[in-house]
C-alpha cells in the first residue's frame, strides 16, 4: 500500500532563540528538517508532506532549493499536534499508511519507518516509543494490565502515578488513513495546554478495537528530539561519534573519534590516518594509504594515495594526485589539480592551477590560473599577477622550468620549457625554452657609504 508520509515542523522552537526555524539548523552540517526527508525518501511507493507554520517562507524556499518532492500544507496557527496533521490530510490518498514524523527529530534510521510501516498494515496503529531514566516532560504510555497499550498522557495532564511511567511516545507512528480521518475531527482541545492532542487518538483506537503495536528503537537518540542548542550539540556528538566508529571498522585509524567531524559524505581507502579535529565536508574521496594532520579542512575533494597532508591544511574544490606532499598550512583552492608526487608547503595558496607531476611550490606563494607542467620549481614568495582589476588572465609554465624566489608573473603571460626566471623578477613577456629572464634593477654598490648618525638636539 502507499505511504503518505506527514513531516510536522510548524512548531516555533522558541527555546532555540533563533532567527532561523528549529528545522533548518543544521546537524552534521545539514539542516534537520532534511535529515527526516532523506531518511524517508528511502520508503518506495511514498509521497512526503510537509506541515509548516512558524518561519514557513524559509522553510518553503529551503525546500524550493532542494528540489525535494514534498507537498506544503499551512499550519497558520499552531493549535497542536493532532490540528496539525489534520492540514495534510487532504493531500492523502484515499487508501494509504501514514506515517507522521517530526521535522526536529533528524536521526531515526528508514528501517524504523519500515517497521512502523509493516505493523500500520497489519491494520493496527503502530507507535514508536522509548523507555527513558528521565521521561520529564513527554507524553506517557498506559498500558492495561494485559500490558496493552490504552492511551497516551501529556506530561501536565498526567497524575503522580502516571508521571511514574518510564515509557514514552516519541511522537512518530504509523496507521491508515480511514482511522485519521475518522479520529482528527474528533480531538478536543480541552487539556492542560488548551491544544489538540494527535496523542488522543491512542485512546480512540483502543475504544474503536483497532489494535496498537508498540515498537521500540535501537538506540535513544534515533528518537531523540531538538528542542535546545544544547540538545542539537549532543546529538551531533552521538552521530559523529557513529560516524567515526563506521570509519574505524572500515580501515581509518582515527587518533581521536571524538575529535572528528564530517558533514557530507566521505568515502575512504584502508590505512588512511586521521589525526585530530580535521572537518571534512561535502563530498571527499581518500584513497588507500593517505595521511592528513591535525586541523585540517578538506571539502569537495579527491585525494590520492599515499599523499600527506601536513596539519593546518585547508583544501576545497580540489583533485590531489598520489604521492603528494601539502602543508603545513597549504590552501588549496577550487579548481587546483595537483599532480603525482607534486609539494605544495607552508603558507602556498592555490586557485585554479593544474600542476604537473613532480612540480613543487614549497613556501609563501600564490599560484592562481595557472598551468604548470612537470618538474617545476617555483620559488618562494613567487606570485602569480592574474587579476588586473577587472579580468583573470592565466599563466602558463612549461615542464622544467625554474622560477626564483619573489618573483611576479603578470598573467596572461607563457613560460615555456626549461627556462630560468631570475630571482626577484617582475615577468611581463613571454620567455621562450631555455632562456633565462631577468626583469629586475640593476645592483649598485656604493663605496664609502657611510650611515647616518645620530643628530645632537
Ligand atoms: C509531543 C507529544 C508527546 C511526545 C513528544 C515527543 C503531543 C500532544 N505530544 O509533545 O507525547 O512525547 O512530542 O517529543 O503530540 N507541531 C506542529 N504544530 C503544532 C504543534 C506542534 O507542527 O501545532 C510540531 C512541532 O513543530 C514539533 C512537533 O510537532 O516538531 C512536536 O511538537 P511539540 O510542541 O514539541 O510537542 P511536545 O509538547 O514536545
Ligand atoms: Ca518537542
Amino acid at each position: 500500500m502507499k505511504t503518505d508520509i506527514v513531516i510536522l515542523a510548524a512548531g516555533q522552537g522558541s527555546r532555540m532563540k533563533s532567527a532561523l526555524p528549529k528545522v533548518l539548523h543544521p546537524l552534521a552540517g545539514k539542516p534537520l528538517l532534511f535529515h527526516v526527508i532523506d531518511s524517508a525518501s528511502h520508503i518506495t511507493d511514498s509521497q512526503l508532506h510537509l506541515v509548516i507554520g512558524h518561519g514557513a517562507d524559509q522553510v518553503e524556499s529551503a525546500i524550493r532549493d532542494s528540489a525535494a518532492d514534498v507537498k506544503l500544507a499551512v499550519q497558520a496557527q499552531q493549535l497542536g499536534t493532532g490540528h496539525a496533521v489534520a492540514q495534510a490530510l487532504p493531500n492523502c490518498a484515499e487508501d494509504s499508511i501514514v506515517l507522521i514524523l517530526y521535522g526536529d527529530v533528524p536521526l531515526t534510521p528508514n528501517t524504523v519507518f519500515t517497521s512502523l510501516i509493516t505493523e500500520a498494515n497489519k491494520g493496527q496503529l503502530a507507535l514508536l516509543t522509548v523507555t527513558l531514566d528521565d521521561p520529564t516532560g513527554y507524553g506517557r504510555i498506559l498500558r492495561n494490565h494485559n500490558n496493552e497499550v490504552v492511551a497516551i498522557v501529556e506530561q501536565k495532564d498526567a497524575t503522580p502515578e502516571e508521571l511514574q511511567v518510564e515509557e514514552v511516545n516519541t511522537g512518530i507512528l504509523a496507521v491508515h488513513v480511514r482511522y485519521l480521518r475518522k479520529w482528527l475531527p474528533l480531538l478536543s482541545s480541552e487539556n492542560a495546554q488548551g491544544e489538540y492532542y494527535l496523542t488522543d487518538i491512542i485512546a480512540m483506537a483502543a475504544a474503536d478495537g483497532v489494535p496498537i503495536a508498540a515498537i521500540q528503537p535501537q538506540y535513544e537518540q534515533e528518537v531523540q528530539g531538538v528542542n535546545t542548542r544544547s540538545q542539537l550539540a549532543q546529538l551531533e556528538r552521538w552521530y559523529q561519534q557513529q560516524l567515526a566508529e563506521a570509519l574505524m571498522a572500515s580501515g581509518v585509524t582515527l587518533a581521536d573519534p571524538s575529535r572528528f567531524d564530517l558533514r557530507g559524505n566521505l568515502s575512504t581507502g584502508t590505512d588512511i590516518f586521521i589525526d585530530i579535529n580535521c572537518v571534512f565536508e561535502g563530498d571527499v574521496e581518500i584513497a588507500e594509504q593517505v595521511s592528513i594532520g591535525p586541523n585540517c579542512m578538506i571539502r569537495n575533494s579527491r585525494i590520492g594515495k599515499h599523499t600527506v597532508i601536513e596539519a593546518n591544511t585547508h583544501i576545497d574544490g580540489a583533485e590531489i594526485g598520489e604521492h603528494a606532499h601539502l602543508g603545513p598550512f597549504a590552501r588549496i583552492r577550487p579548481g587546483t589539480q595537483l599532480g603525482k608526487a607534486t609539494k605544495i608547503g607552508n603558507f602556498v595558496e592555490t586557485k585554479k592551477a593544474v600542476l604537473g607531476q613532480g612540480s613543487k611550490v614549497n613556501h609563501l606563494s600564490y599560484i592562481g590560473d595557472a598551468i604548470i607542467g612537470e618538474s617545476v620549481n617555483i620559488g618562494a614568495g613567487t606570485i602569480t599577477c592574474n587579476y588586473d582589476g577587472v579580468n583573470k588572465s592565466t599563466t602558463k609554465i612549461g615542464d622544467n622550468v625554474f622560477v626564483g624566489s619573489n618573483t611576479a608573473l603578470v598573467a596572461p603571460v607563457d613560460i615555456s620549457a626549461n627556462a630560468t626566471i631570475a630571482a626577484g623578477s617582475v615577468i611581463t613577456k613571454t620567455v621562450e625554452e631555455g632562456q633565462l629572464a631577468i626583469a629586475r634593477g640593476q645592483q649598485r654598490n656604493i663605496i664609502g657609504w657611510k650611515r647616518p648618525q645620530k643628530r645632537q638636539s
